[in-house]
């Protein structure tokens, strides 16, 4: 019998070019991969990445941050999901979510962490941080999700340089191009397994890891 896919939920807050990312890579893989979006989450009513999933046939919800204690968890429960995917999503998972999905939040964040992360700092405060402080390289950083921004332990990073004569809006868009191409494949590999959370708190499948080549 064929197993039944892996369900993966989404939440964005903006655009939701990493969840189109996603949609692409796992359209690539074909249905064989096992593993579907089930359900896309917004705390903003107007966010792209709800229109972007509507467009592509995928559950799109709507829960205002007022109300996301309870109906958060209730809507991810409702949707059967495996993996909790956090693509831009600007908010603290609640911890009724972390408890009851241990090790299967992850997150993506647009520099190297532990530099540059922690509360406010997301899109181009980031990227305005890294010029500011003159670092020579940046990247992308995916990480499992804890109660505290930007601090759950580190599964994947890629780097791109930081060029002179660089602004804030050429960093931000090399940077997101490598997020494009190390997110999708790192949601592959712990959707099934291959890199997870230890009960130690470490991340256990490193020779498995995904290869940006
Ligand atoms: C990305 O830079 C991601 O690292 C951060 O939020 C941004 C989301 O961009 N967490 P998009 O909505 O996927 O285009």
């Amino acid at each position: 019998m064929t197993p039944s896919p892996l369900r993966i939920a989404v939440l964005a807050s903006g655009g939701g070019s990493n969840l189109q990312a996603l949609i692409d890579h796992l359209t690539t893989l074909g249905p064989e991969c096992g593993i579907e979006i089930a359900l896309v989450v917004s705390d903003r009513e107007g966010a792209g990445a709800l229109a972007r999933a509507r467009s592509h046939g995928i559950p799109a919800l709507w829960v205002p941050r007022t109300a996301v204690e309870g109906a958060l968890a209730n809507a991810l429960r409702e949707a059967r999901v495996d993996l909790i995917v956090l693509a831009g999503y600007l908010r603290l998972i609640p911890n009724d979510v972390l408890d009851e999905w241990p090790g299967r939040v992850i997150n993506i964040h647009p520099s190297l962490l532990p530099a540059f992360g922690g509360a406010g700092m997301y899109g181009s405060r980031v990227h305005e941080a890294v010029l500011a402080r003159g670092a020579r390289v940046t990247g992308a950083t995916v990480h499992f999700v804890n109660a505290h921004f930007d601090e759950g332990p580190i599964i994947a990073q890629a780097t791109v340089p930081v060029h002179v004569g660089d602004t804030v809006d050429t960093l931000a868009a090399r940077v997101l191009e490598i997020e494009h191409r190390l997110y999708p494949p790192t949601i592959v590999a712990v959707a099934r397994g291959e890199l997870r959370l230890g009960d130690d708190g470490c991340v256990i499948g490193a020779p498995s890891r995904p290869s940006l080549d």
